[in-house]
């Protein structure tokens, strides 16, 4: 039976640009259509990819007349890569973009009105700010499709970022402007060296090969942390890799390596060796410091961070003599920037190795008057840890994408602390989440902030005070 070619949208014209990056227009049939990599003003074709009862997606075919709020992207991976989704308009376009998402999902998913809104916190950086990169290696790399349709043959080793939507295909990267120096230098050098010293690159599918994958994290204060994760304990080779970076690289200040033999690229259960300088890298935060170590989670723009934390300390108002409670903390960097204010801040937070991180920060900094639970927030964030420290007069929530669970927003319903601030980077599940609070706290204000410039993500951070 011969296939259906998949439908055609002749002539849609791109109104705005909607969640997720994509353009949003209309079908001559009335349902919504998004197409990614469309600037508000676009007229294009769209080749369906999945049709719905309310909208389809799909992609340009062609391109009829481009809006003049295009800008050329700066990246020659941009559209395969996949890490980026906002390159092809100016970083003002991207801003309102985020903004609009925001207050449409407040408005129409939550039926939300608020008090004030601030306009969107913009970065201080749009390239090259992101501390944290994970590459991985190929040795099956993907195929441009100029390459594929050439008659010559090429070198499918590769170490770069994984295609949407497929697990084993990997694109070589060349240059990446979300993060800064030397990332790309260590990057494309350890794979030119490697290659030319025939270090074997890992395989997916065969699961073969030595060389897996390379974490680089940097601070702003110049800190380096490489991680390289081999597939097997092949030592000369191993040792071989490790002395190169160290005798090339004397700039790295934590040069770390890990054997993954498991299916997954996880880490997170594997022992991480250090190979030379310190186990950890020191970031800072206004005037905090915090120990990174190669488990660690840190906010990924170093240069935005700190504006959001001095907004979220602004909003959350605290008197000297309040306790305060830090929902979802993460390595304590919100805890201990409150700190200074409140009488004592207590974080709660599931991961061990970031609850560890966040005590340690707090010996660090020399801050006495925070405590750090670990364990699910829906576990903890009840009588017996209220009994024991007291009830909340300021609450801090960042949640993960999920949001809330709804056992966490029953009890802030029952605690009702005095002003609630709930950071998110997911306005869907914050939308929901104050909707539910909305007959018990008016929402004071909102600020939206951007932390990941050229990509669809964004934050938002909402102060509700609880009704008269
Ligand atoms: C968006 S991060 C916020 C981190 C921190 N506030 C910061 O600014 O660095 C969300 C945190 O919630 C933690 N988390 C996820 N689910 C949790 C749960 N059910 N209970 C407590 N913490 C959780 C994650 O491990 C992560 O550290």
């Amino acid at each position: 039976m011969a296939r259906r070619k998949p439908k055609l949208l002749p002539g849609i014209r791109i109104e705005q640009i909607g969640a997720k990056a994509k353009g949003v227009g209309r079908a001559p049939d009335g349902r919504v259509v998004f197409v990614p990599y469309t600037a508000p003003g676009d007229l294009v074709d769209v080749q369906v990819r999945k049709k719905r009862k309310a909208y389809y997606e799909g992609t340009v075919a062609v391109l009829k007349e481009a809006s003049p709020l295009r800008v050329p992207p700066v990246c020659e991976h941009y559209g395969i890569c996949g890490g980026c989704q906002l390159q092809h308009v100016s970083y003002e376009t991207q801003l309102q973009a985020k903004e609009q998402t925001v207050l449409d999902a407040l408005r129409r998913l939550g039926g939300l009105s608020w008090k004030k809104q601030m306009p969107i916190l913009a970065s201080p950086r749009v390239h090259a700010y992101r501390n944290k990169m994970e590459y991985a290696f190929t040795a099956s790399r993907w195929l441009t499709a100029e390459e594929i349709n050439s008659d010559t043959s090429f070198d499918r080793r590769g170490l770069g970022f994984h295609v949407p939507g497929h697990w084993d295909k990997i694109l070589d990267i060349h240059h990446c402007h979300l993060q800064p120096e030397p990332g790309n230098r260590i990057r494309n050098r350890l794979r030119d060296w490697s290659k030319e010293n025939g270090i074997p690159f890992y395989h997916p599918r065969e699961r073969t090969g030595l060389l897996r994958q390379l974490t680089v994290r940097t601070t702003r204060t110049g800190e380096i942390m490489l991680i390289v994760h081999f597939f097997q304990d092949d030592r000369p080779a191993v040792e071989k890799v490790m002395r190169f970076l160290e005798n090339e690289f004397p700039e790295i200040t934590s040069l770390q390596y890990v054997i993954n033999p498991k299916p997954n690229d996880t880490i997170y259960d594997l022992p991480v060796q250090l190979w030379s300088g310190r186990d950890h890298i020191i970031e800072r935060v206004g005037d905090l410091r915090f120990r990174i170590k190669p488990k660690s989670f840190f906010q990924t723009n170093s240069w935005q961070v700190e504006n959001m934390y001095d907004r979220i300390r602004a909003y959350a108002g605290i008197r000297k003599d309040d306790l305060v409670y830090d929902l979802y903390s993460g390595t304590g960097s919100i805890t201990l920037y409150l700190a200074r204010d409140a009488r004592r801040v207590i974080g709660i937070e599931t991961l061990p190795q970031a609850v560890d991180d966040a005590r340690y920060n707090a010996r660090l900094n020399e801050i006495e008057n925070t405590d750090f639970v670990q364990g699910d927030a829906k576990d903890l964030f009840t009588g017996e840890l209220i009994h024991a420290y007291g009830r909340p007069d300021v609450l801090v929530v960042d949640p993960p994408r999920e949001g809330l669970h709804k056992d966490v927003t029953a009890q802030i319903l029952r605690l009702l602390p005095r002003r609630v601030v709930y950071v998110s980077c997911n306005p869907a599940t914050q939308a929901r989440d104050l909707a539910l609070m909305k007959n018990f706290y008016d929402i004071s204000l909102i600020h939206p902030v951007d932390m990941f410039p050229q990509t669809h993500h964004v934050e938002n951070i909402a102060v509700l005070d609880r009704k008269a």
